[in-house]
């Protein structure tokens, strides 16, 4: 388990597209693993390959809300439904954030951490979240989609909300 360095908005491999992962293998493990970590470290909900330097279709999301962390590898919305306005930002664009519209609700498709099928159905922060991991594996990012004119700076030392 290790730390990695997160890329930051102006990497260009932040806009390259990631290449689907052909077996889960220990590689792959240890890298969730260590996308784990860095999320962690950095107070994040999420956290994709590319943001780590990694063009494979590998996500990591946890939400703190007591359930296990997700690794997801292969990620893919296979349905979509509703609106949601977000404010939201990116562990690659520290202190920034932008209000957008995500879906309300996603159905993804994924293989887990054991290469195993599994589909989720996600509501709330959760879609946002999928979406916004998934974006990343297709170079997309979310100031990509913010509605213009939203986007601000949130000082770290400050209470947020
Ligand atoms: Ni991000």
């Amino acid at each position: 388990m290790a730390i990695r360095q997160i890329r930051l908005e102006n990497d260009e491999i932040l806009r390259k597209r990631s290449r689907e992962v052909e077996e889960v293998d220990d590689r792959i493990k240890e890298l969730l693993d260590d996308m784990i970590d860095t999320m962690h470290e950095y107070n994040g909900v999420g956290l994709a390959g590319p943001q780590v330097g990694i063009l494979k279709r590998v996500i990591v999301i946890d939400l703190y809300d007591g359930n296990l962390p997700l690794k997801l590898v292969n990620p893919k919305i296979i349905k979509q439904k509703g609106e949601q306005e977000v404010d939201e930002g990116c562990l690659s664009f520290p202190n920034e954030y932008a209000k957008m519209i995500r879906p309300a609700e996603v159905t993804v498709e994924a293989l887990d951490e054991n290469g195993k099928k599994v589909k989720i159905k996600a509501e709330g922060l959760l879609a946002q979240a999928l979406s916004h991991e998934i974006d990343h594996l297709d170079g997309i990012l979310f100031v990509d989609k913010m509605i213009p004119g939203t986007l601000h700076y949130v000082d770290p030392n400050e209470e947020e909300k």
